[in-house]
C-alpha cells in the first residue's frame, strides 16, 4: 500500500472543507479493496450538530458507489498535530471491518493502527445478534 499517495489525496480533499465554524479542516482518503480511492472533508452546518465529519463523508461516498470492503483510510488535519477520528466515526468505520488500517501524519511523522486498536470492545453486529 502507497501510504504516500493516501496522504496526498487527503490532503487535497482537506483544502475543500467547508469549515465556517472551526475554522479546522480535516481531509480523508479511503483506499477500497476496489483499488479506487475515495476522498471526504468535513463539512459543517450553523445547526452545529448537523455538521459531517470528513471520515463519514469518504465512507459514504464509497458505499453509496456499491463498494464494500476496505483496505486503509488516510486522515489528516489543519492542526500540526495528529488527528485521531472522533468517536462517531471510529463507531461508523467500525460497521465495515475492524482490520481497516488508519494512517495519520501531522506532516512529519506517520502513525497507523488497526481501527480494531483505537476501538476496543467495539460493538458490532454480532452483539445484536446474541455474541460472536
Ligand atoms: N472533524 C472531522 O472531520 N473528523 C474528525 O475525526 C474529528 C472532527 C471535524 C468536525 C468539525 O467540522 C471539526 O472537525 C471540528 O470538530
Amino acid at each position: 500500500m502507497n501510504y504516500d499517495l493516501l496522504i496526498e489525496k487527503a490532503k487535497e480533499a482537506m483544502e475543500r472543507a467547508y469549515v465556517k465554524y472551526s475554522n479546522f479542516k480535516v481531509g480523508a482518503a479511503l483506499l477500497a479493496k476496489s483499488g479506487k480511492i475515495y476522498t471526504g472533508c468535513n463539512i459543517e452546518n450553523a445547526s452545529y450538530s448537523a455538521t459531517i465529519c470528513a471520515e463519514r463523508v469518504a465512507f459514504t461516498k464509497a458505499i453509496s458507489e456499491g463498494e464494500k470492503e476496505f483496505e486503509a483510510i488516510a486522515i489528516v488535519s489543519s492542526s500540526n498535530d495528529i488527528t485521531y477520528p472522533c468517536g462517531v466515526c471510529r463507531q461508523f468505520m467500525s460497521e465495515f471491518g475492524l482490520d481497516l488500517e488508519l494512517i495519520f501524519t501531522d506532516g512529519n511523522k506517520i502513525e497507523t493502527y488497526k481501527l480494531r486498536e483505537l476501538l476496543p470492545h467495539a460493538f458490532t453486529e454480532f452483539e445484536t445478534k446474541g455474541g460472536r
